[in-house]
């Protein structure tokens, strides 16, 4: 094992003294459990399919494309139906590389975008960053890198499509640390860019690997050049490599060479240069998640910290799934796998409600396919099926009453308002959207002066969903209607008088959600910087944690 390797695990299971069962820490130190950021277009989907590519998870390149052209082919509600059943088995994507068991979640982005996106991102423990080299960084990366940052989640960069005539690289990197306030190392630096590129210079292991276009194959070696190739090279596209050496040693003069430790804390991103669609860098990256990406972490629960590669089972649920057929009621809960070993048959309990359940049949992906899965390990994340009994932020143990940290809900950016098409169907509305926001599918606020409850999402098909569900599960027709509303706070304050004056003064910003919090809704970003002027002692939180009782 290598030395960063071994660094990685003794940081992670440094604190207690956990009872190392052999074979569970063995597991454990194998997995990398990572998503993949950015803006659509950047290039996520290009590289997911290299990657798997390189794991020998697909043999061609074009399989994860095809379902994406897909899924854009066509926003007809029964087709989007349809390709529900991708989406569940494109969700976790498990593959091997160098001995390594990688786990891929995805994050859904284009119309797919919603607050699973976010959930997602608590699951892993590390984060590969696209940035199209062109663009820089863009609306969602920024969206996403704040929620990685919730848990000082470590992130790779990949700048993607240096094929292209695109920016200087200095200035992406700039903006990246300026935007996105995390500093950059780069690791591999461009020589050259669009039909100019040659290809990279690795800083740490001071050679060259070249580039040639159009490699679409995993076992195809890219051509590395080190001492005397590299002056060879210099001779042949001088410009381009005084430019390349220029920069380096600007670079290293402002001090930003790989720290692993920063790394872990987040603080640092390892950038590597490539193009995703010409297979250049991406064996960089995942060298960088098997070498550097932490294996499974700790988890902070509400009485202790749970080690990996403690012998007893625990999880915990990040998303729900259902499944859109109206004749199959049963969901899918992703769980993710915190400690101990999952068999197949085992018996847990279920934290909230106390019940025993037999975790049978549980699924795992393997690239496109449901398969049957034996066993899991720390990092792993199974598929269970259930008729919706499992909600988010769930936890399943072996017997021990604790709940995980680190999951919560994210203020909604988009709110609606149902109208009922047949005002009798009331009641079965309210229950239908009890059920919904409880399972996670959306958030349902009820402000404290109007009687209509209000419907909160991060993404546009979240409501599509829900619609769709109350009409085939609830027999509700309703249409949703947009609120003006752009963005919701949970609000508390230590004074409680303090908070009741508040409360007074804003009843008509105010609503409360699902576990009876305060949450201030803001119609524009203004009114909300004012409110927050104006009450300086009470404090808005753009997140809580699920279940959490905030007053
Ligand atoms: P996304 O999942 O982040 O949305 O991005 P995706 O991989 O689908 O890539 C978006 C577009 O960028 C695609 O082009 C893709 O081929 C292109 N692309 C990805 N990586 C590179 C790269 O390294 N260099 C260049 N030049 N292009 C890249 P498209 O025209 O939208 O789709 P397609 O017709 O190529 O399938």
């Amino acid at each position: 094992m290598n030395q960063s390797l071994e660094e990685n695990i003794s940081l992670s299971a440094s604190s207690g003294d956990c009872a190392l069962e052999p074979r569970i820490a063995n597991e454990v130190r194998r997995r990398r459990t990572f998503a993949i950021i950015s803006h659509p277009d950047a290039g996520k989907t290009t590289l997911t399919e290299k990657l798997l590519l390189f794991g020998g998870a697909i043999q061609m390149a074009g399989t994860v494309k095809a379902r994406k052209s897909g899924r854009h082919a066509t926003s007809d509600w029964l087709e989007i139906e349809k390709q529900r059943g991708i989406s569940v088995a494109s969700s976790v994507m498990q593959f091997t590389y160098d001995d390594c068991v990688i786990n891929l979640l995805d994050t859904p982005g284009h119309q797919d975008f919603s607050e699973d996106t976010y959930r997602v991102l608590t699951a892993v423990d590390a984060a590969v960053m696209v940035v199209d080299a062109a663009k820089g960084v863009e609306a969602q990366t920024i969206k996403l890198l704040e929620v990685c940052r919730l848990r000082n989640t470590p992130i790779i960069t990949f700048i993607n499509k240096m094929d292209r005539e695109v920016r200087d690289p200095l200035e992406v990197l700039d903006e990246i640390e300026s935007v996105l306030k995390i500093h950059c190392a780069p690791v591999t630096w461009p020589i050259g860019m669009g039909k100019r590129f040659q290809g990279v210079y690795h800083l740490l292991k001071d050679e060259v690997l070249r580039f040639t276009p159009g490699e679409e194959k995993a076992n195809h070696e890219v051509e590395v050049l080190k001492g005397e190739q590299i002056e060879k090279l210099a001779g042949q596209c001088p410009g381009e490599m005084q430019t390349m050496r220029d920069e380096t040693e600007l670079v290293k003069g402002a001090g930003a060479s790989f720290d692993l430790h920063e790394f872990l804390k987040g603080r640092q991103t390892p950038v590597f240069f490539g193009s995703g669609i010409n297979n250049f860098g991406v064996r960089e990256v995942l060298r960088a998640l098997v070498d550097w990406a932490p294996p499974p972490l700790p988890r902070e629960t509400d009485k202790r910290i749970v080690q990996p590669t403690e012998p007893d089972f625990t999880g915990f649920v990040f998303k729900i799934q259902a499944n859109m057929d109206p004749n199959h009621r049963d969901r899918i809960a992703f769980l993710r796998v915190c400690s101990g070993r999952y068999t197949s048959g085992m018996k847990v309990k279920h934290r909230r409600t106390g019940k025993e359940m037999k975790l049978a049949n549980a699924v795992t992906f393997m690239a496109n396919e449901r398969t049957r899965m034996d066993e899991a390990y720390a990092g792993d994340i199974i598929g269970v099926h259930n008729h919706g009994q499992l909600q988010i932020g769930d936890v399943l143990t072996e017997g021990e009453a604790l709940t995980f940290k680190g999951i919560p809900y994210f203020a909604p950016e988009l709110f609606s308002r149902a109208r009922l098409r047949d005002p009798m169907k009331a009641k079965q509305l309210q229950k239908g959207l009890r059920q919904l926001g409880e399972e996670g599918a959306v958030q349902v606020f009820e402000p404290l002066q109007d009687s209509n409850p209000l419907i909160g999402a991060v993404g546009q098909l979240q409501f599509e969903v829900v619609e769709h569900r109350l009409k085939s599960e609830y027999g509700v027709d309703a249409v949703f209607e947009r609120a003006g509303i752009h963005t919701a706070r949970w609000v508390t304050c230590a004074d409680r008088n303090h908070l009741d004056e508040f409360v007074k003064a804003n009843q008509a910003r105010l609503a409360r959600d699902v576990d009876g919090n305060y949450a201030y809704l803001a119609d524009t970003g203004v009114n909300l910087r004012l409110a927050q002027e104006r009450w300086p002692k009470v404090e808005f939180h753009a997140t809580r944690e699920h279940g959490q009782q905030l007053t």
